[in-house]
């Protein structure tokens, strides 16, 4: 109800009155104060007059109420250890899937192979409760499904070219802006969840970023919507998770792809191989063909881009 209220405000530059909210919603004039009430003690400044109710500012947090669809669906916490542990716990107790746990900061971020990511405000922290039915062999493409929906969500809002770098990251110029982590939990043959941590550089401003990495706020010289980034992502999330065994799915991450013919040097959990990136194949592992000409299947591992087209390595 909260996010039906800001829709109803932010449409309209006038005061709005209680008897037209509480008509246009279906609720009392007693029950649309309460909700303006609460809003008021989530940041919203809501100036309240004879004439009704004005909305002057919205604090910058993705609150559940910026996502009026998705509001039952979104547990936010100012700040959190990391989402994953949060999300980890609710899809053991059985959360639905399409839970969404958003942090507007986190103390402990989890990057990839048990590194930290670091999470200071600005950026955007969230991991999605999925429940897919695919077999686990395949769960790879969530990791290529995500990357794809940052990439174009980022290319579609911002006009950026934003690219896919195997198996999880989104790049623009060469430099990491959002890293992607999917934990899994699953038997032989189902998979019982999987949950995909998605963080992005959004308003962080250029002096805090490290060399390999860069911002939305750094790309654009300005700060973004977080909100507005975060709905369009959410949606292209959705389209996407229905083409996850679909062919044109593999087709979009080459299309994005930064990796694919590129020299590359993967440091697997048993092996190092260098050679070109030659394709992806159904399972999202990536094809290297080493010096000798032999063909590498890879499922996972890091990728360093050797001979980028600048000249840098990423
Ligand atoms: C990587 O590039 O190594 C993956 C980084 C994943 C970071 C996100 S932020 C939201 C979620 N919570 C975490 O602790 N990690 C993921």
């Amino acid at each position: 109800m909260k996010g039906q209220i800001l829709q109803v405000l932010r449409r309209s530059e006038e005061y709005v009155s209680g008897e037209c909210l509480a008509r246009q919603l279906g609720i009392s004039r007693v029950a649309v104060w309460k909700h303006v009430q609460r809003l008021k003690q989530d940041g919203y400044k809501i100036e309240i007059a004879p004439g009704g109710y004005r909305l002057v500012q919205s604090p910058d947090l993705l609150l559940p109420c910026e996502f009026p669809e998705l509001e039952q669906r979104i547990r936010h916490f100012l700040e959190l250890g990391s989402t994953m542990d949060v999300a980890r716990e609710l899809a053991k107790k059985g959360a639905p899937a399409g839970t969404i746990i958003i942090a507007e900061t986190q103390t402990k971020g989890r990057g990839r192979l048990g590194r930290e990511w670091l999470s200071p405000r600005g950026g955007i922290y969230f991991t999605l409760i999925l429940r897919p039915c695919i077999s686990p062999a395949y769960a790879p493409r969530i990791n290529l499904m995500a990357a794809v929906a940052v990439a174009l969500t980022m290319r579609e809002l911002f006009l950026l070219h934003a690219e896919v770098k195997w198996p999880n990251d989104v790049l623009i110029g060469g430099k990491k802006v959002c890293g992607i982590l999917a934990e899994m939990d699953a038997e032989l043959d189902r998979i019982n969840y999987v949950n995909l941590g998605i963080g992005i550089n959004a308003n962080v401003p250029p002096q805090q970023l490290v060399e390999t990495a860069t911002s939305l706020q750094a790309e654009l010289g300005r700060e973004i919507s977080r909100r507005d980034f975060l709905r369009a992502l959410l949606t292209e999330l959705e389209a996407w998770q229905e083409r996850l065994m679909d062919s044109m799915l593999l087709q979009e991450w080459k299309r994005l792809s930064a990796t694919l013919q590129r020299q590359v040097k993967i440091v697997a959990a048993d092996q190092v191989v260098e050679g070109d990136a030659i394709d992806i194949d159904a399972y999202g592992a990536l094809l290297v063909r080493n010096r000798s000409g032999e063909i590498n299947r890879i499922l996972a591992g890091d990728c360093v881009h050797l001979r980028e087209r600048g000249g840098d390595k990423t």
